[in-house]
């Protein structure tokens, strides 16, 4: 299980600052990932909540279960210190995510905390970010070799389907 935690405001793409973060909305980013890690057999478990200690016990309490993690942690990533702690407690990968280019913005937006604690992350790409990091954490574990007992890491897939389009937001200019 792959699980899609979105932080604060997120609920708010679409309508938030569409000239930074386009008008593509949440849903249709969880369901771009729900159908991009189907492809590979995995299903997803997604979040997205206001507050930091709801994150936080989201995490915990799927943790056995999660095979990656796809996190935009909004403006926690500059500031939350216990977000990557509980990054650093799972076993699995995590990738983050930043729809706009973080880099490019004011000054405090270019620290993240979490990034010590990911394996990598996809930022300033827009909506097509999500889609990018939930086909690399499923390229992943198709990779793996099925554990003993189990189903399999996931199911191989050299390429996403052909109708499988992400969402590539040409309203993106972040
Ligand atoms: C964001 C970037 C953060 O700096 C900001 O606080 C957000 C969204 C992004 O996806 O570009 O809430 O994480």
């Amino acid at each position: 299980m792959i699980l899609l935690v979105n932080g604060p405001n997120l609920n708010l793409l679409g309508e938030r600052e569409p000239q930074i973060y386009g008008e593509t909305t949440l849903a249709d980013i969880e369901k771009m990932v729900e159908e991009a890690c189907a492809a590979y057999g995995q299903a997803v478990k997604a979040i997205q909540s206001n507050y930091e200690g709801a994150l936080l016990d989201f995490l915990q309490e799927n943790r056995q279960e999660a095979k990656g993690v796809i996190i935009n942690p909004g403006a926690l990533g500059h500031t939350s210190y216990a977000l990557h702690d509980c990054l650093k407690t799972l076993s699995c990968p995590s990738v983050e995510v930043h729809i706009s280019n973080v880099h490019g913005r004011e000054e405090w937006r270019r620290h993240d905390l979490l990034a010590p604690a990911t394996r990598g992350q996809v930022v300033g790409l827009g909506p097509t970010g999500y889609y990018f990091a939930a086909v690399w954490l499923c390229s992943q574990l198709a990779a793996e070799p099925a554990e003993a007992g189990e189903a399999g890491g996931g199911d191989a897939l050299e390429e996403p389907p052909a109708d499988l389009q992400p969402v590539v937001g040409g309203d993106y200019e972040g």
